[in-house]
């Protein structure tokens, strides 16, 4: 035998043999590409790959390369290799962002129109490599993918101006981001609480705007407020922010800063007090909310603006400069000589015209730097700037109104894009602000509201997730709040619908989980997590319980014991005689994966009867639809958000329930949610009627329960016989001057209507 091909098959076996011990992993892509097709075979990469890349791809590929050396201690070949990956600019491919990604036995292709195409087509590469490998020959799944994005815009935001995050920290989401396909980062840099960005030319921002004297404790609704007493504060420097920006560029991310205006700057304001209309002064804000504080409309304030304006757009490359716009109360304006003379000089109609007044006059300025405005939805009202592009986030509605005006808009729906609010209905979740929003509705959202037609959807620029830090104070919790929701949202905003499967997620998501440990990326894990359901059966209910992942198993108790492996093996609906505490978790043969699911059920005369409601819920607050209000189970009591809570906003309300046949009523009893941080307010007045002849009006003074989270309503009727109960529950109103969400009209929140 020649040594040569002695040497030959001594290879073969041996590679063969390492081949064996390590596997291709299937491809579990997030965002799930627009095409892919898996091929028999696997590509080997190891230290006889080489790397070749277009000059104009040279970024990407030492990307590519220096990832592969630091994750995999996998030096690729200068130059002679037994196989190849190709970094190709391919100038036929259309979408700026799409790539085209080629793995065979000997060779990997990558093709696309520009760098960031190439840069996707590396990061979908790079999934199809495991996580953590154990051999220097690393197998990679022989496929071919041809992907592009749904959307333009997908972003991500993040509030460092309730609480600030190092540079390191800001590096590391923004990296995560670019893994996730997500191209813009949204950095909100000036708040009432703090401002974070160096201006060289104001040092007082630097030295009175960047820092409070202390920080509320616990959450706003809370009452009486408590503060730390602790000095809070920083913000970035010029040198820190090129860095940034440098970093997120080598990613194809782009920046767009935040610069609030005209509200949410009374920590500027507390700076340079001649910036507001009574010149008074302020402090930096120490409490989370919306102020009164705004700038005034005088001269010298768009020359500070504008002279910010100079500084900022410096700094970012971005195309795009946020204005802010939003949650601007008008009370400081009503009372201002300058701003009354130049609402009747200016022939604005009013306070309104005035904010359009000022936000066009800031576009313009912009608009000649070259740049293009953002600002969230307030900016419609009064008139939207010429060119302006706005971010809808009170619901969708700004969204429709502004592509139907021919502006292209952004969508951030509190409803599926804040991922400040809970993510899961668990009472043990930490400290968030309100709301619910799981990760399945992130899933399932579609930026396109449904109400414009094909020509106004083009004004759809894409989608965003909003990480607002008032109860965020670590990176840590940012994290938790953050993931998985951002994944859910990058696969959202990317993957085209027909190739959205929510549980094909998931298996792809406990996969990525891997990714993320290796990133100490500390998410949240609320995969296993059981739902509860009512069932109603002849005369009697049964309660189901669901844990949507393949292969685990439920246990549960029903003696108000916590769960364990030893507990009752769910199988079947567990029927519900009377009132019952049902625990249960999931479990992973005796490991408990889920937190532990807790239905308390009242059993009461109007569990599953028929119920009518003169309008429905708001579609973002109907997730239990309307017999959750006669199906045994009451909300939370710390979240309004949940499957139980019906949201309704700012309607009147007449519900109307069929017991079936008369019977006996003790007494009628529901909850009102009454958070007014969060525009919602319990009704001023409720009306009960039985069998629509005994009219009972109840007065709820709002003034003695406007500090408690939830408003207990109870009417004893001493055993009147009657078949029909009619609830009329009129809508508390516009909210009122000086509170959030001022002007705009309030929500009703109601939980299950108790008959007893
Ligand atoms: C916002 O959440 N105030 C835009
Ligand atoms: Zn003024």
């Amino acid at each position: 035998m020649k040594p040569s091909l002695f040497l030959c098959i001594f290879f073969l076996v041996f590679s063969s043999c390492s081949i064996k011990n390590e596997k291709a992993i299937q491809p579990q892509i997030i965002p799930i590409p627009y095409s892919q097709k898996i091929l028999s075979g696997n590509f080997i990469l190891s230290k006889e790959t080489t790397i070749i890349g277009d000059l104009a791809l040279k970024n990407v590929t030492n990307y590519l390369n220096s990832f592969i050396t630091t994750n995999f201690n996998i030096k690729p070949s200068a130059k002679e290799a037994k196989n190849s990956i190709h970094l190709l600019i391919d100038t036929a491919i259309e979408n700026e962002e799409e790539y085209h990604l080629s793995i065979r036995n000997n060779k990997i292709l990558i093709k696309a129109k520009t760098a960031k195409g190439a840069f996707y087509g590396v990061q979908t590469l790079l999934q199809l490599i495991p996580v953590t490998v154990t051999s220097k020959n690393i197998p990679i799944q022989c496929i071919e993918i041809k992907d592009k994005p749904q959307f333009s815009y997908r972003g991500m935001h993040l509030d460092v101006g309730r609480h600030l995050f190092s540079v390191v920290f800001i590096k590391k989401y923004i990296d995560i981001l670019s893994k996730l396909k997500i191209n813009t980062f949204h950095w909100h840099l000036t708040e009432d609480q703090g401002w974070r960005i160096e201006i060289k030319r104001y040092p007082k921002l630097q030295e009175i705007a960047a820092y409070r004297k202390e920080t509320l404790i616990g959450h706003y609704n809370e009452q009486p407020h408590k503060f730390d007493g602790k000095k809070y504060g920083g913000y970035y420097s010029q040198e820190e922010i090129k860095e940034v920006v440098k970093y997120a560029s080598d990613r194809f991310i782009d920046i767009i800063p935040e610069i609030e205006m005209p509200g949410h700057s009374q920590a500027a304001i507390a700076a340079y007090p001649e910036l507001g209309c009574t010149g008074d002064s302020v402090k930096v804000a120490t409490k989370w909310g919306v102020f009164k504080e705004i700038y005034c409309p005088k001269e010298t304030t768009f020359t500070f603006l504008e002279n910010v304006i100079d500084e900022v757009v410096e700094l970012f490359p971005s195309k795009y400069i946020h204005i802010g716009g939003d949650e601007a109360p008008k009370t400081n304006w009503k009372n201002c000589n300058h701003c009354q003379k130049l609402i009747k000089n200016k022939n604005l109609k009013d306070e309104h015209g005035l904010q359009s007044h000022f936000i066009s006059r800031m576009e313009k300025y912009i608009n000649k730097k070259g740049k293009q405005i953002i600002g969230w939805d307030e900016i419609l009202e009064g008139g939207l700037a010429p060119n302006a592009t706005v971010m809808s986030w009170r619901g969708t509605k700004g969204a429709i109104e502004a592509a139907k005006q021919k502006h292209t808009v952004i969508l951030t729906p509190m409803s599926h894009c804040y991922f400040d609010h809970y993510q899961s209905e668990n009472e043990e979740e930490p400290l968030a602000i309100g709301g619910y929003l799981p990760l399945k509705k992130v899933y399932s959202f579609n930026p396109i509201p449904e109400e414009l037609n094909e020509e106004e959807a083009k004004y759809v620029l894409g989608a965003q997730g909003n990480i607002w830090t008032e109860y965020m104070k670590t990176s840590d919790k940012v994290e938790y709040m953050a993931f998985p929701r951002i994944i859910a949202l990058a696969e959202a905003t990317w993957s085209k619908p027909a190739l959205k499967d929510y549980t094909d997620f998931k298996h792809r998501l406990i996969h990525f989980q891997k990714r993320l440990d290796a990133l100490h990326i500390k998410y949240a894990n609320h995969l296993y997590e059981i739902e509860g359901k009512i069932i109603p059966v002849e005369n009697n209910i049964n309660y189901q319980l669901t844990c949507n992942t393949k292969g685990k198993q439920i246990h549960y108790t029903t003696d108000n014991s916590e769960p364990t492996s030893n507990s009752s093996i769910y199988s079947l609906p567990i029927p519900v005689k009377e009132s019952t505490i049902i625990k249960a978790a999931s479990f992973d043969g005796s490991k408990k994966i889920s937190t532990i699911h807790i239905a308390k059920i009242n059993k009461h005369n109007a569990i599953g009867k028929t119920i009518t409601l003169s309008k429905p819920p708001h579609k973002s607050y109907n997730a239990g639809g309307k017999q959750a209000l006669i199906n045994g189970v009451s909300g939370s009591s710390k979240r309004y958000g949940d499957k139980e809570w019906l949201g309704f906003w700012g309607d009147d309300i007449t519900i109307t329930i069929d017991l079936g046949t008369p019977l006996e009523i003790h007494s009628i009893a529901t909850r009102f949610y009454n958070a007014n941080g969060q525009w919602i307010y319990a009704p001023k007045n409720i009306e009960i009627t039985l069998d629509n002849n005994s009219s009972i009006k109840e007065i709820m003074n709002t003034e003695t329960v406007s500090n408690n989270l939830i408003v207990n309503y109870k009417k004893e009727f001493n055993n009147k016989k009657a078949q029909f109960i009619t609830l009329t529950i009129p809508n508390y109103g516009v909210i009122p001057e000086g509170k959030q969400g001022s002007g705009n009209k309030a929500w009703t929140f109601i939980d299950e209507i108790i008959v007893n």
